[in-house]
């Protein structure tokens, strides 16, 4: 009989993450049945649909349109209508991956009916407990029945906090499976000429965590650094939904759209945005993904952030943590700008064979 398992995906950064996974089980449609759950916690079309186009990912089977409320709202809407789903459906695994809210109501539910659960890029920490993905890795990879890592430092976390190695997998980054797959069609984007932009002479940024956007302090201390980086070199700047309502909600729009330098845009689908970054002088962001993307691409990243829990990506790759200094931020933009920056290394197992791998562990068990 084939064994029934259910991968589940929910928000903009677990897209790039789930497709490998869904490709390489097509190649033993002989030995498991695979549905595809998406819980709706992204709905907009350049934060899901796009995704689903530029990576060529099937309809998913089951939709759970959850959509957008407070942390606890969100997480038990899912939870309520996932354990329908699995009460009807009765894997034997479910997949989740990352560390958004999807990730963390599913797993609950799916240990709570006794249904097997795996976890994809498990054993990241930050040690930050007011993020709220720190929370959820916490919580799922302590119910998850395989943890797949994705770098060392989850081997070591996952390893203090008790979780048996039997559990445990060190199979690689599974984004990197993604970003090699698209590289051609990546190189062919034309979403430099479409910005009117020139290769290497102009960064990017990227903000989107609540510490970062949600208050009128932070965006007015955001808006002060990017008015300096910008007498720099030219930003161009992806707003996420959330990021733009706070910008909005605190009357801020006119005060950024009036920096000159400075090139607000939509949201961008996976293909034109690895582009505009792999062109790019350097990056600048608050995103877990993007430092991973960067280190592999050679692009140098500052990142906002006070902490990382991807840390290969400062002790190997391109990345640097800059907090919300912007002193430090403008040292590092200008050392960047002289031609002074980290070559990086690609980290181990960073090698676009994560999905192979992650199946071949659960083909081999049961
Ligand atoms: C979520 C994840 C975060 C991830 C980020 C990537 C959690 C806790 N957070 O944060 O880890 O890095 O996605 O994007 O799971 N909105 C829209 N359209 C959408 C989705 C959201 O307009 O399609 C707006 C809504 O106003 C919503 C807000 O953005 O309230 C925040 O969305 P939410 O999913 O709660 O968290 P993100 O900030 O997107």
């Amino acid at each position: 009989m084939k064994k029934r398992i259910m991968i589940v995906a929910g928000a903009r950064p677990n897209f790039m993450k789930i497709a490998p996974l869904l490709r390489e089980f097509r190649k033993r449609k002989k030995y498991f049945e695979v549905l595809l759950v998406h819980t709706g916690q992204h709905y907009d079309f350049e934060m899901s649909e796009i995704f689903f186009q530029n990576l060529k990912i099937p309809k998913p089977d089951i939709f759970l349109n959850v959509g957008s409320a407070s942390h606890a709202i969100q997480t038990a809407r899912i939870m309520i209508a996932f354990e329908q789903v699995i009460l009807q459906v009765k894997p034997s695994l479910i997949i989740v991956v990352g560390d958004v809210n999807s990730t963390l109501a599913c797993s609950l539910v799916a240990s709570k009916l006794d249904i097997k659960t795996a976890h994809v890029e498990a054993g990241l920490r930050s040690f930050d407990r007011t993020m709220p993905e720190e929370i959820n890795r916490m919580v799922t990879d302590s119910l998850s029945d395989y943890l797949f890592v994705s770098e060392k430092s989850g081997l070591r976390n996952l390893k203090s906090e008790g979780i048996t190695s039997n559990k445990i997998y060190f199979v690689g980054n599974i984004m990197i499976d993604t970003l090699l797959l698209h590289m051609q069609v990546i190189n062919k984007s034309n979403i430099l000429n479409e910005y009117g932009l020139t290769k290497g002479k102009y960064s990017v940024i990227t903000l989107h965590r609540p510490s970062n956007v949600d208050s009128d302090e932070t965006l007015l201390k955001t808006f002060d650094i990017l008015n300096s980086v910008s007498q720099k070199i030219k930003i161009v700047y992806p707003i996420h939904p959330r990021t733009k309502k706070m910008i909005k909600k605190h009357n801020l729009m006119n005060k950024f759209r009036k920096l000159n330098n400075l090139q607000m845009v939509n949201p961008l689908g996976y293909i034109d945005f690895i582009k505009l970054m792999k062109e790019s002088r350097f990056v600048l962001t608050d995103s877990g993904g993007i430092q991973e993307e960067s280190t592999y691409l050679g692009i140098p990243c500052i990142t906002l952030r006070e902490n990382t829990e991807r840390p290969v990506t400062i002790e190997k790759g391109t990345n640097h943590l800059a907090g919300r200094n912007k002193q430090k931020i403008l040292a590092k933009v200008k050392d960047i700008l002289n031609g002074n920056q980290k070559n990086g290394k690609i980290p181990e197992l960073w090698d676009g064979k994560t999905a192979g791998r992650i199946v071949k562990i659960l083909s081999m068990n049961g």
